[in-house]
């Protein structure tokens, strides 16, 4: 595992961590203890980081990452996230008094008295023209409530008009294969200002695994059943807001470049670290083996400049029509 910078707080993060939306909810049926078996497994091969949200599971994943701390001794950084659990989710939700409420609600769920690192969960873009929020963020970082702050985003120029502030550590975005508007744009400023980036749905929602069909069910309550045409939330949540089949018939063509030996996965997640600006990215796993898979990621070698170019005239042919002015 390689190991790489986190913004300007110091702490040297695996550049494989791990995303945790999967084990509390919306992913279909998991079990707790495979899911705290993949934590583990993680954590041995290396990993460091873990990606949460007081929303997933309604703390049942930050509750699972604070069993995987408590049985380990190595250091586990963890960001979670708050700002869904607002019904309706409004920007005057996000304010000094709720978010109060619901750090103490994630220092509970992750049993500790000092939240490492709290993103907003896309919150409306208006908050990010409200100062006093960012003020409120700074007021929890005085009182030792959170360490530090960032912001899970949807647009680009959301994650532009973030990094303004200049307490905010991260980004979170999407950006994987299927999703290269980021790289262009946002990460030289991100870099020129050290603030750190997570590559969210690195792999398409499992689409980048190659292991889907046109025949590839999933369970009534698995969001790429129920969000596939954005009913429940952000449309590019659910297979990177990329058609399901054209999905499939880029994964084909991305196939005729993989390198010996390397799986679908593998060279996915390779391609995402071929960009220096990002921080890490953050699949996420069910099962111990998703995890050892992943995470061997980092120790392949660079992508060749004609595998580059596969990944970017794939884009262009099947997914850049769908996505890049979209997010
Ligand atoms: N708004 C936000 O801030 C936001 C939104 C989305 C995600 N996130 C964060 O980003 C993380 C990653 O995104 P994501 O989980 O949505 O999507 P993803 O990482 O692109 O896909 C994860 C899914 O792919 C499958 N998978 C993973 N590794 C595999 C392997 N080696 N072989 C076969 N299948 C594999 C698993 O599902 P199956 O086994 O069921 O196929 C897994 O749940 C989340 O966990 C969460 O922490 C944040």
């Amino acid at each position: 595992m390689k190991y790489r910078e986190l913004g300007r707080t110091g702490w040297k993060v695996s550049e494989i961590s791990f995303g945790c939306w999967a084990i509390g909810s919306q992913w279909g049926d998991v079990d707790d203890k495979e899911s705290l078996a993949a934590l583990h497994r993680a954590v041995d091969l290396g990993v460091n980081f873990f990606d949460t949200a007081d929303i997933y599971g309604m703390g049942r994943s930050e509750r699972l990452v604070a069993q995987l701390r408590k049985e380990r001794s190595e250091p586990i950084y963890v960001a979670t996230k708050m700002g869904r659990k607002l019904s309706p989710h409004t920007a005057q939700g996000y304010n000094a008094a709720n978010f109060a409420l619901f750090v103490e609600e994630s220092l509970r769920n992750l049993n500790t008295d000092c939240l490492d690192l709290v993103q907003l969960h896309c919150p409306p873009v208006e908050t990010l023209y409200m100062p006093e929020m960012f003020d409120a963020l700074d007021g929890l970082v005085r009182q030792g409530k959170i360490r530090y702050y960032g912001v899970s985003v949807e647009k680009v120029e959301e994650a532009l008009a973030a990094i303004e502030y200049p307490n905010v550590q991260l980004i979170q975005i999407i950006f994987n294969a299927f999703r290269h508007r980021p790289a262009r744009l946002f990460f030289p400023e991100a870099k020129r200002r050290g603030v750190g980036i997570l590559a969210r749905v690195p792999l398409a929602s499992g689409l980048l695994t190659g292991k889907m069909t046109l025949d590839s069910r999933f369970p009534q309550e698995d969001h790429r059943n129920f969000n596939r045409y954005g009913q429940a939330f952000d449309r590019g949540e659910t297979f990177s807001g990329v058609d399901f089949e054209a999905g499939l018939k880029a994964v084909d063509e991305l196939r005729q470049a993989l390198p010996a030996g390397v799986s679908m996965t593998q060279f996915a997640l390779r391609w995402i670290l071929m960009f220096d600006a990002v921080t890490c990215a953050i699949p996420g796993a069910k099962r111990p083996a998703q995890i050892e898979e992943n995470v061997a990621a980092s120790d392949l070698p660079p992508l060749s400049g004609v595998q580059m170019k596969a990944v970017e005239n794939v884009y262009n042919q099947y997914c850049r029509a769908q996505v890049h002015h979209r997010w």
